[in-house]
């Protein structure tokens, strides 16, 4: 029971991973543009905004019907051309202007997060809901919270709770990129700040592992000189962050997973990230970041924080 519970959420998983690499079909956006015209058209015939004759009025109907029949046999382009007639005749523009999306500001996506993350943090949280909803995000993040060696999902087992609550901030306020899972973590889906809450209080306590994902460890001395030169300062000597300053812990994290974030962070595509260290990783060439995340991902927790081997989480065993 519990292996084919397993089995279908990665499967659930596993297609949405595949959903998002396949881009919408261009037949299926046409087709929603005709019918999205027709219907501009139906609602000028009977509101008739700009006051045309009756004889124009009938003249479309007449082309509209038409339009509707071609197009269902696939005549698709002497359809569209009845249409236009209509556009015409009803003098309506062809294009809806589009309303003027104001992108927000870095600024405003901040406030936006800092206005969840206050109250996430002021509320109580409880952990018990927190596995409710933890059992969703299993699908990807697993029942251990590990995610997967090759990086796709990251390790959230024994991440703070203060940052697992920023990160889903950022994401839900969308100042951080994550399409894939953006759907699972959304207000509609999990609830509000106290859902944030509950979910990272349930994180928490989950065991870390240090079968993580690593670099090739080929140049660990040098990627060692440079973490304890740079990175030390706020992620600490073996990499546990900062609760206090949303540090996240990077010990233990996927290789290929800490190698992607540091992109999207220069790409800017990450824009939550921290100004100054960010200042700092653009001094280094590609060669001496990978050895530093080599190193970080064989830093380990203490002793008391790491799974015991062949540990599995006990709230998904039946
Ligand atoms: C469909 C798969 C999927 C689901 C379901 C999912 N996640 Fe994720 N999550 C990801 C991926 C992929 C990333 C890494 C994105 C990236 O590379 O930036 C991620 C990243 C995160 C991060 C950022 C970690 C860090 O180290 O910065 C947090 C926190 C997180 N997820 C929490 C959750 C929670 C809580 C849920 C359930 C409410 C959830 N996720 C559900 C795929 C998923
Ligand atoms: C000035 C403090 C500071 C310094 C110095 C710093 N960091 Fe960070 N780092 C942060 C903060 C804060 C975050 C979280 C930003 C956010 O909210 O997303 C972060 C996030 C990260 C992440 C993303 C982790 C995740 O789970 O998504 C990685 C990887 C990382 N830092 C690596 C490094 C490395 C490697 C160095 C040294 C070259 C370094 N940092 C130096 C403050 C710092």
């Amino acid at each position: 029971m519990q292996s084919t519970r397993r089995t279908l959420s990665s499967l659930l998983a596993l297609a949405t991973l595949i959903a998002a690499a396949v881009t919408s079909s261009p037949t299926v956006a046409l087709a929603e543009k005709f019918y999205e015209d027709v219907r501009r058209i139906d609602q000028a015939l009977r509101t008739n905004p700009n006051k045309v004759i009756d004889q124009a009025i009938e003249s479309c109907r007449v082309r509209r019907n038409a339009a509707m029949k071609l197009y269902e046999v696939g005549q698709h382009t002497r359809a569209e051309r009845r249409l236009r007639h209509c556009f015409d005749t009803l003098q309506i523009p062809l294009e809806v202007k589009k309303a003027v999306v104001k992108v927000p500001t870095p600024e405003e996506l901040r406030a936006k997060a800092a206005k969840e993350i206050e109250r996430a943090l002021t509320l109580q949280p409880n952990a018990e809901d927190g596995l409710k909803i933890y059992r969703e995000c299993a699908a990807c993040h697993m029942p251990e919270g590990w995610g997967y060696t090759t990086g796709l999902v990251p390790q959230l087992a024994g991440q703070h709770r203060q940052v697992i609550i920023k990160q889903l901030a950022d994401i839900r306020a969308g100042n951080r990129e994550n399409p894939l899972m953006e759907p699972y973590s959304s207000v509609e889906s999990i609830g509000g700040a106290q859902a944030i809450a509950d979910v990272a209080e349930y994180i928490d306590t989950l065991e870390i592992t240090i079968e993580n994902g690593k670099g090739d460890g080929s140049d660990l001395a040098l990627g060692k000189k440079l973490y304890e030169a740079n990175c030390v300062r706020c992620h600490g000597a073996d990499g546990a962050g900062d609760p206090e300053k949303y540090i996240p812990r990077i010990q233990a994290q996927h290789y290929k997973y800490l190698v992607r974030q540091l992109e999207r962070m220069l790409e800017g595509k990450r824009k939550n990230a921290d100004p100054e260290m960010l200042a700092q990783v653009k001094g280094f060439n590609p060669s001496e970041l990978d050895a530093i995340l080599d190193y970080v991902s064989r830093l380990t927790p203490p002793e008391e924080l790491q799974a015991p081997p062949g540990w599995t989480n006990p709230d998904f065993a039946q």
